[in-house]
């Protein structure tokens, strides 16, 4: 069984006022805290040493559970032999290391690693890498982006502007210029509960057609679209959406770009979602999983054509006036080869889409209970929806994920009256009872 383990520093913060706490309901959470203290595989631990399942490995990272013996001892040791490193123009060997693994495991020909540190640094780094290689090419006049409603690419301005989440704008005034937006590919009408890839909205791949005619091709850039929504509660793509855009892309010399900082690392049962849809984007974007949430780290993967087209002119000028202090951070780099090892190791990729068929069933059997407007469930993932209270949309979802907290020990995210759940990969089919069982009872209590 899992217990606590010891906590070093002080548990308890006697000040919860100075943490401006980000995408929090600031006030709610100080008047009653949610507070971890530790973690251990499936299990947070609160200060008191109570046992809460997590749900959502952290935020969508935990992929190989928290606290993985092998991760934190790489780490430890990396911490001890080299802290820090430059990678503008100096070099640490896990950085090429870890380039060269997450390489082998992309598909195709993407085969070059641009590291950051978070997926809204991902992001906004394949933006730049999509405006840059275009001009590259002599293509100067590709500067527009398209992307999809309710998508999610992080919180960097461009990631803001691509994104289609409309809290996450509407705060921050114009944004880029120049963005589009594909329309979302949910339809519950069409859709609802769905297992997997719903058999409607392929055709919705055409909207980039009518953008295209729009703006024309030689004004756009990049198309970036998450494989899998998912912090707008779990939308799958439609069956044969993703190869559409693709394709769309193709005829118009559009590079696709996917967002794969939740996708990725096993969350679909593949290493990424381009392997699952069978579909080769010019850029991924990866973070999270990459370290299952233990150091933070993010990048970008392009096809060898996007990266060869950048190295031209003289040998000693710099081709990309891009990068962060931290890219390629050794403790990042470290904790990155530990966790692949343990995925490998462990088949966690395998043992995730083994685990699916259980998972979307276990999820599935919430049908019917009071209020449950829709449910999507595809890989690990699932997202269910549920009716708001009149005159207070996104209670009813904050007062699930309090009293799950509290009251059930789980932890789950919400978008607004959604819950969204993606466990650990190491989740068994016990845990998946206990979640489903736990999920039950919170949807029935707030019905
Ligand atoms: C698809 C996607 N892109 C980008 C991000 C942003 O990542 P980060 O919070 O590490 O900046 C997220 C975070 O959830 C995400 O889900």
């Amino acid at each position: 069984m899992a217990t606590a383990p010891k906590i070093s520093s002080s548990s308890v913060p006697n000040d919860l006022a100075p943490f401006w706490m980000p995408f929090t309901a600031n006030r709610s959470f100080k008047a009653r805290p949610r507070m971890v203290a530790s973690a251990k595989d499936m299990h947070y631990f609160t200060p008191e040493g109570r046992k809460i399942i997590d749900a959502s490995a952290g935020l969508w990272c935990t992929n190989a559970g928290h606290n993985r013996q092998p991760i934190v001892e790489a780490i430890q040791k990396q911490a001890a032999e080299l802290d820090f490193s430059p990678t503008f123009q100096f070099g640490h060997p896990k950085a090429f290391e870890l380039a060269s693994r997450i390489a082998a495991l992309a598909p195709a020909d993407l085969d070059h690693v641009f590291f950051c540190n978070s997926g809204s640094e991902a992001d906004d780094t394949a933006m730049k890498i999509a405006l840059a290689y275009h001009r590259a090419k002599g293509n100067a006049s590709r500067v527009r982006f398209i992307g999809r409603e309710r998508g999610y690419h992080g919180v960097g301005f461009g990631g803001t502007a691509i994104g289609g989440m409309v809290a996450n704008r509407k705060q921050f005034g114009a944004l880029l210029a120049g963005v589009d937006h594909l329309q979302s590919t949910y339809n519950r009408a069409e859709q609802a509960f769905s297992v997997g890839e719903p058999d409607w909205g392929e055709h919705l791949a055409d909207e980039l057609d009518r953008l295209v005619a729009l703006h024309d091709a030689s004004t756009i850039a990049a198309v970036f679209v998450e494989p899998v929504s998912g912090s707008t509660a779990v939308l799958p793509p439609p069956k044969g959406y993703l190869k559409r855009l693709r394709q769309i892309c193709d005829k118009h010399g559009i590079l696709l770009v996917f967002d794969e900082v939740i996708t990725g690392y096993g969350r679909l049962g593949h290493a990424f979602a381009a392997e699952r849809y069978g579909v080769v984007p010019d850029m991924i974007c990866f973070a999270k999983g990459i370290t299952s949430g233990s150091v933070p780290m993010g990048g970008v993967i392009a096809r060898k054509g996007i990266h060869d087209a950048f190295m031209t002119g003289p040998d000693h000028v710099i081709e990309l006036f891009h990068g962060y202090t931290y890219s390629a951070h050794p403790l990042a780099c470290a904790a990155g080869l530990a966790t692949l090892d343990l995925y490998r190791d462990e088949n966690l990729f395998e043992r995730a889409r083994k685990l699916e068929p259980v998972w979307a069933d276990a999820v599935m059997s919430l049908k019917g209970l009071p209020g449950v407007l829709d449910i999507r469930v595809v890989g690990l993932m699932a997202g269910i929806d549920l009716a708001s209270k009149p005159d207070a949309v996104g209670k009813r979802g904050y007062d699930a994920m309090e009293s799950g907290f509290h009251d059930h020990g789980i932890m789950f995210r919400t978008s607004g009256d959604a819950i969204a759940m993606s466990p650990p990969l190491i989740v068994t089919e016990d845990q998946i009872d206990e979640i489903i069982s736990k999920v039950a009872a919170i949807i029935k209590q707030g019905a």
